[in-house]
């Protein structure tokens, strides 16, 4: 399926699996390489990290461990906002080596936040993965350790990306499609 609708949207095919898989090949060995021995903890940030973190784990070789946490955001009041609170974080940080797992930075915002909340965790060392990155989006100050793919500022969905909560389960990478692609179809 080279062109696929979702709600009302339609997407064409943009990075094909293969190509993803050997990216987070790459991605594990670096991690494998920098971390071995150290027994890294692996933090997903939920929903759409889920297919990329399966897939990565399976393919690192030093002992690890996993979890996941989400961030939630929602309005609070005119001062404030936008609030971010981070849910679901149990595992003990201390001394462990974090490898926050994202599967795409777009402004960063989102890590901006988590990585405020591992402040005061007294971990050894935070790393970031993300699986795909927008640079020409990005407006974050934390640097990136290991980066899958670089995409253009577009919307994208497929291998756990959703919108609106559909077209996660497709293995490939896809692209929104404007108008002019459309008419040439
Ligand atoms: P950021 O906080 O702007 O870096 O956005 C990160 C989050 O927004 C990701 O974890 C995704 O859940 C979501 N996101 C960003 N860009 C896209 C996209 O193109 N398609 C689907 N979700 C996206
Ligand atoms: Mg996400």
């Amino acid at each position: 399926m080279d062109q696929i609708k979702v709600l009302d949207k339609t997407f064409k095919k943009f990075i094909h699996f293969v190509q993803i898989q050997e990216a987070i090949a790459r991605i594990a060995a670096e991690i494998d390489r920098e971390l071995y021995g150290k027994n890294p903890l692996f933090l997903g940030v939920l929903n759409g990290v889920f297919i990329f973190a399966g897939d990565l784990f399976k393919m690192i070789q030093t002992p690890c461990s996993i979890s996941f946490v989400k961030m939630a955001s929602y309005r609070g009041t005119e001062s404030t906002g936008k609030v971010h609170q981070l849910i679901g974080l149990q595992e003990d940080l201390t001394d462990r080596h974090v490898v926050i797992l994202e599967d795409i930075i777009d402004s960063g915002l989102t890590i901006e936040m988590l990585l405020e909340h591992l402040n005061n965790h007294h971990t050894a060392s935070v790393r970031i993965a993300s699986l795909f990155f927008k640079p020409k989006a990005f407006k974050g100050h934390f640097s990136i350790d290991h980066i899958g793919i670089e995409i253009p500022n577009e919307f994208v969905l497929g291998y756990g990306l959703d919108y609106n909560g559909f077209g996660r389960n497709y293995r490939d990478l896809y692209v929104v499609t404007k108008d002019e692609d459309e008419l040439v179809r």
